[in-house]
C-alpha cells in the first residue's frame, strides 16, 4: 500500500524472501485441476501460515477451555492466550489500551455493533450518516437498518470515474445533521486507498466521530490508531491469515463507554438479578457469551506471524507485485481496469472484452487460478461504473509477478475460447 514506506525505505527487494513465506502456507502446495494453484483471491479470504494452523490445533489439543470462568489450570491458560491475543492486536493497531479492543465475528459484526450501539444512541429523526460510493455492503447495510429505525439519512460521497471519493463532494456533506462518517480504508471493489487521516481530520473539525472499515486495510498496511485518530477500526482475521469467524472492532474507550452493550449474555456482566443488571467493564460489556476462543488466539498467531514478516515489508512486496499486475494487464488487448485511482493497494478489477466475469472465472480456474468474479458484495460500485461484475485479482503477502504472468496467459486462454475478444 503506497502510503507506507517504499521498498527503497526497507532496504533492497531481495530482503523479502517470497519464496520462503511461500513455504509457511501448506495450502500453496496444492494442485486444482492438475495445475499449481495460484491463488489471487485474498481480498475474499487469505490463507493461513502453518504457524496458525498449528497454534489453533494446539489449542484444541492442550488447552481447550472456557475463558473467564474457572479457576482450574486449562481455564487459565486458556484465559490467558485469549488475553494474549488482544494484546497481540492492541499492539499491532498501536491502540492506546487493551480494553479498546473488542473480539466480534468479523469487520461486518464491528460495524454492525457500532451502527447499532453507537447510533442507536445518537441518531434521531433527520439526522446524517455519511458513507462513500465505494463501499461494500457491510458498510452499508447496518447503517441503512439504523437510518430506517430512527428516521435517520444516509448520505453518500460521490466516486469519480477513477474510483476516487471527490473531496470537495465530502466536505460539503460534513453537516450540523451528521452524526458519524463511516469509511472503507481500502475499497474490497477498487482497491482505492483512501486518504482517511485527512479525512478522519476533516470529520473531527465538524465534531463528527468516524469508523474506518479496515477489512481491505488491515492486512496490507501499517495501521496506527492512534496516529489516525479514529474513532473506530473494524477488520477480520480471516483476510489477514488468521481463522474464520473471528474479528476486531477497535473504538476509543470513550466512546464504547457511553455505548450499551450490543448484545446480553454470560461475561458482559457484573450482577444480574431479575430487576436489573450491571454491566461488565471494557471491553468485556461487548462480548456477550463464550466467544470464539479458538478464533481469537489463531488471530493472536496471525498478527504475530504478519508482525514476524514485518507489515511495511509485506506492503512493499505487495506493491511490487500489484504495480507488476497493473502494468502487465494494461497491456492485455480488449482488457479494461476498473479503477485507477491516484493510490491503489492489493487487488485490480477488470472487464475482458464483453465475456461475462463468471466464464473468466471458470476458465482462469481450469488453469488453478483462483480469482473472484461477481459483484464482491459492492452492488452499488458496479453501478457506478456500469458494470454488472468484473473479475478481481487480490493479492497477498506470498504472491509473485509469476503468477500474474500466469493470470494473464489464462486470460490469453479467454481469448481463444470466446472469438473477438
Ligand atoms: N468482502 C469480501 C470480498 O471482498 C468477501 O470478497
Amino acid at each position: 500500500m503506497r502510503q507506507v514506506k517504499t521498498a527503497e525505505c526497507n532496504g533492497p527487494a531481495e530482503a523479502f524472501d517470497v519464496a520462503r513465506v511461500r513455504e509457511d502456507f501448506p495450502i500453496l502446495g496444492e494442485s486444482v485441476h492438475g495445475k499449481p494453484l495460484v491463488y489471487l483471491d485474498n481480498a475474499a479470504t487469505a490463507q493461513k501460515p502453518r504457524s496458525v494452523i498449528e497454534r489453533v490445533a494446539g489449542y484444541y489439543e492442550t488447552e481447550n477451555s472456557n475463558i473467564h470462568r474457572g479457576v482450574h489450570r486449562l481455564s487459565e491458560l486458556a484465559t490467558r492466550a485469549y488475553e494474549d491475543a488482544r494484546g497481540a492486536v492492541r499492539r499491532f493497531l498501536n491502540a492506546a489500551q487493551d480494553r479498546e479492543i473488542v473480539f466480534v465475528r468479523g469487520a461486518t459484526e464491528a460495524i454492525n455493533l457500532v451502527a447499532r450501539c453507537y447510533g442507536g444512541v445518537n441518531l434521531e429523526a433527520g439526522d446524517e450518516v455519511v458513507i462513500s460510493a465505494m463501499e461494500h455492503h457491510s458498510n452499508i447495510v447496518p447503517w441503512q437498518l439504523i437510518c430506517q429505525e430512527k428516521g435517520a439519512v444516509l448520505r453518500v460521497i460521490p466516486v469519480d470515474d477513477r474510483g476516487d471519493v471527490v473531496m470537495e463532494a465530502y466536505h460539503r456533506l460534513l453537516g450540523p445533521r451528521t452524526r458519524i462518517v463511516a469509511l472503507p480504508h481500502v475499497s474490497n471493489a477498487l482497491g482505492t486507498v483512501n486518504p482517511i487521516k485527512e479525512m478522519i481530520a476533516d470529520a473531527h473539525r465538524a465534531g463528527i466521530p468516524v469508523l474506518i472499515d479496515g477489512a481491505q486495510g488491515a492486512p496490507h498496511a501499517a495501521v496506527d490508531v492512534q496516529d489516525l485518530d479514529c474513532d473506530f477500526y473494524a477488520f477480520s482475521s480471516h483476510k489477514l491469515y488468521g481463522p474464520t469467524g473471528v474479528g476486531v472492532l477497535y473504538g476509543k474507550a470513550g466512546l464504547l463507554e457511553a455505548m450499551p452493550p450490543y448484545q446480553g449474555g454470560g461475561d458482559m456482566i457484573l450482577t444480574v438479578s431479575f430487576e436489573a443488571t450491571e454491566y461488565n467493564a471494557l471491553p468485556y460489556k461487548f462480548e456477550a457469551g463464550t466467544p470464539n476462543i479458538a478464533g481469537v488466539i489463531g488471530l493472536g498467531a496471525a498478527v504475530e506471524y504478519l508482525t514476524g514478516l514485518g507489515i511495511e515489508a509485506v506492503a512493499a512486496h505487495e506493491d511490487r507485485v500489484l504495480a507488476y499486475a497493473v502494468e502487465r494487464l494494461t497491456c492485455v488487448p480488449g482488457l479494461r481496469l476498473i479503477g485507477t485511482p491516484a493510490r491503489r493497494a492489493s487487488l485490480v478489477s477488470f472487464i475482458f472484452g464483453d465475456v461475462h466475469a463468471h466464464d473468466i472465472g471458470t476458465i482462469l480456474d481450469q488453469e488453478g487460478i483462483a480469482v473472484r468474479t461477481g459483484h464482491h458484495c459492492a452492488m452499488p460500485v458496479m453501478d457506478r461504473f456500469g458494470v454488472p461484475a468484473t473479475v478481481r485479482a487480490s493479492f497477498a503477502c506470498y504472491n509473485t509477478e509469476a503468477e500474474v504472468d500466469v493470470l494473464a496467459e489464462g486470460l490469453e486462454r479467454v481469448r481463444r475460447l470466446f472469438d473477438g475478444v
